[in-house]
């Protein structure tokens, strides 16, 4: 039976993960899931894990939940190891929210700024894992769901051995789902060919059940009356009608950051002004949620987490667990090598593209190239993750800049410098390479 080891396992989306085991159990039989933190993390670990086992033992599956701050003990013969921690809380993804945010800039967990230095606070702890497993776990595969998930696939393919690493997020299901919806069908007879950057990824086609509808969908989408695809963490303000037929590709929802740049700033200040910003909403929301997590008659995941932007995302991991280990050559969207699929991307770069998952991993599938319009920027955010994920590695201050200065929603040299000085001073508690 298999091990999974589960870094920033006090996260709220444990459940998530625990519940997507249970239901896969007859076919993912796995033995021990150990969730492991660190000391700041203890008390959500404790409180979180109680209620996986509450799950587990409900459920009737025997899978044996252990806890620990001892990381290389759970890493120790794990078959896959899944990442989903935050160093710094939210907090930290607090600052990276408002510190751009004076500057006139959006602020935002991974896009911008924000999305710039959650990297540079990650990307070091990735690679001592990744060390980490070398010794205690090398034939484990690498899940990585921690954000900035395309830069951290990024730079594990750039400047470690690990060949085993699958970058994941729920956006692609996300838009699935929230296609299925407009249709009003089963996601299950929806198929969508997505292809580009983790949060830069494009839907190229949407089928239902085979029959090609993205001119359909997309009509849809347009459709100012109607509800567009979004996650939680993310205001849907609708699009351009003429803009999303002319483009004729599915955006997702962070492309609002890009196309919609003026739109998005203005609301995030508001929200900064009123409700707060979406760390300050979700610090408010996870108190609501470990409460209800502490009830000893809880045993199952309550339906509150699904306000959480990463709702679901139990499918995604487990479906691509499942599938590597049940060699499935399914087909599903996650970040990996790129290998030549997307044709204007660098055959060694990650990139977020539809995948066979096959035992040995996932084999992405050739789209070509990216229609014109949309390829510059996918080409622009994949020199920012490289440049940044250089200087997450080295620590170099210039290197830094030219990662934020080369970003689309940096305006100018001057306040790159301006930014980043204030969020290195802000951050520096867990920027140790700086
Ligand atoms: P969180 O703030 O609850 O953090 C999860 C846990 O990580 C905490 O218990 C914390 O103590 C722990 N942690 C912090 N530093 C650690 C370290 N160095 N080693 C081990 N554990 C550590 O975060 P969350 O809201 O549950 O999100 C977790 C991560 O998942 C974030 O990086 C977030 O951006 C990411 N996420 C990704 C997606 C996606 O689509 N890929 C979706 C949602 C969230
Ligand atoms: C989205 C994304 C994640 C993102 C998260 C934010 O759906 O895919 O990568 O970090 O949700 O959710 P939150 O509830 O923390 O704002
Ligand atoms: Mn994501």
């Amino acid at each position: 039976r298999l091990k999974i080891a589960t870094i920033g396992g006090g996260s709220s989306y444990t459940p998530e993960l625990v519940e997507g085991l249970i239901q896969r159990y007859h076919e993912l039989p796995v033995g021990e899931l150990w969730l492991v933190d660190v000391p700041e993390g203890k008390e959500k670990l404790e409180i979180v894990g109680a209620l996986a086992k509450r799950m587990v033992e409900k459920a009737g599956v025997p899978i044996d939940i252990h806890l620990t701050l001892d990381r290389r003990r759970a890493l120790e013969g794990a078959d896959f190891v899944t990442t989903q921690f935050r160093v710094g809380g939210l907090e930290a993804r607090a600052k990276d929210e408002r510190i751009p945010l004076k500057y006139g800039v959006i602020g935002q967990e991974t896009n911008g700024p924000g999305g710039l230095f959650k990297g540079l606070r990650t990307i070091p702890v990735i690679l001592d894992i990744i060390r980490d497993m070398e010794e205690w776990c090398p034939d484990a595969w690498l899940i990585n769901f921690t954000n900035p998930a395309g830069m951290v696939t990024e730079a594990v393919l750039r400047y470690t051995k690990q060949e085993k690493v699958v970058g994941l997020c729920n956006v692609p299901i996300g838009m699935r789902m929230g296609v299925a919806k407009l249709l009003g069908v089963g996601a299950d007879r929806v198929h969508i060919d997505f292809a580009g950057l983790n949060h830069m990824v494009f839907g190229l086609h949407v089928y239902l059940d085979g029959n090609d509808v993205t001119e359909r969908v997309i009509d849809l989408i347009a459709n100012p009356d109607r509800s567009g695809v979004t996650m939680k963490n993310i205001v849907d303000l609708g699009w351009e009608p003429d803009f999303l037929k002319g483009l004729n590709v599915l955006p997702c929802p962070y492309h609002r950051y890009y196309f919609q740049t003026d739109k998005m700033l203005a609301e995030e200040l508001e929200a900064a002004k009123t409700k707060g910003t979406r760390a300050e909403v979700v610090q408010q929301l996870e108190k609501e949620l470990f409460e209800l997590y502490k009830d000893p008659n809880l045993a199952i995941k309550p339906p509150q987490l699904e306000q959480r932007g990463g709702a679901y995302y139990s499918d995604a991991a487990c479906s691509l667990i499942s599938s590597i280990y049940n060699d499935k050559r399914d087909i599903q969207p996650v970040n990996t090598r790129n290998n030549g699929a997307i044709a204007s991307i660098p055959a060694e770069s990650a990139v977020e593209v539809n995948c066979v998952i096959t035992k040995d991993g996932p084999k992405p599938i050739a789209v070509g190239d990216l229609p014109v319009a949309v390829r510059g920027l996918v080409q622009q955010i994949k020199s920012f993750e490289r440049v940044a994920a250089e200087a997450a590695v080295t620590g170099d201050y210039q290197t830094a800049l030219v990662a934020m200065t080369i970003n689309p929603l940096v305006p100018s040299d001057t306040v790159a410098k301006q930014i980043l000085d204030e969020m290195l001073e802000a951050h520096k508690e867990y920027l140790p390479q700086f």
